[in-house]
């Protein structure tokens, strides 16, 4: 069964409750989810993570990337941007890059973001970009999805997405939950048809 690499970072737990329902969605359109997440980075070089996570979703591998066949990739808004551990982790995949490993593959973003106009648009802007660099095609949200003209909070054509609120006490609502499920399923069906 063809598999989508739903891979997250989240410090606070939002990001890593959407890539759960994102991994819902690719299920629902008949691929398996791979769940993984990224280790923090830290300003003191001599700081290490454990290999393996004492809590929660395995790491990242590389492998994980080259086998799957399509990638939702999210992460909390950080300034307007995605959260550093992600990109730090981006930055290791360019011996991927370099193979062209990647290129043809579907990939979607998702993230989450404290107030309605901090960035939540730019951050999935923005992390399309290495994604494009190496070659995966970008899967968004279509108007056909009726949640996307009516919701009061997250969700983009760019990518699914939650508004925490300032205090991060905003729960994931209704209409971001759907399109979270949604951006799966279409991710899942498109990497389906393309794997065809
Ligand atoms: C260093 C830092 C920078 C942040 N930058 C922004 C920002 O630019 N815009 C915004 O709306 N929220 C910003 N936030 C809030 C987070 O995006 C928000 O809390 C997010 O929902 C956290 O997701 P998580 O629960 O998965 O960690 C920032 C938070 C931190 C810690």
């Amino acid at each position: 069964m063809a598999e989508i690499l739903v891979l997250y970072y989240s410090q606070g737990g939002a990001v890593r409750e959407m890539a759960q329902l994102i991994a819902r969605g690719v299920e629902s359109g008949g691929a398996k989810a791979r769940i993984r997440t990224v280790p923090k980075v830290s300003a003191n070089c001599e700081a290490t993570e454990p290999e393996i996570p004492t809590k929660g979703d395995p790491y990242v591998e590389l492998s994980d990337l080259q086998e799957c066949a399509g990638l939702a990739l999210g992460s909390p808004t950080r300034f307007g941007n995605m959260a550093a551990p992600m990109k730090y982790f981006l930055d290791s995949t360019v011996g991927l890059w370099l193979k062209g490993a990647l290129i043809g593959k579907p990939a979607c973003v998702f993230t989450s973001t404290g107030s309605m106009h901090g960035g939540n648009e730019t951050t999935l802007l923005t992390m399309m970009l290495p994604l494009m660099h190496h070659g995966m095609l970008m899967v968004g949200l279509p108007y056909s999805e009726a949640t996307l003209s009516t919701t009061q909070s997250g969700g983009t054509p760019y990518g699914a997405s939650h508004i925490g609120g300032a205090m991060d006490d905003k729960p994931i609502s209704d209409d971001e939950r759907k399109l979270c499920i949604a951006l799966g399923k279409r991710l899942a069906e498109t990497a389906l048809k393309l794997a065809s």
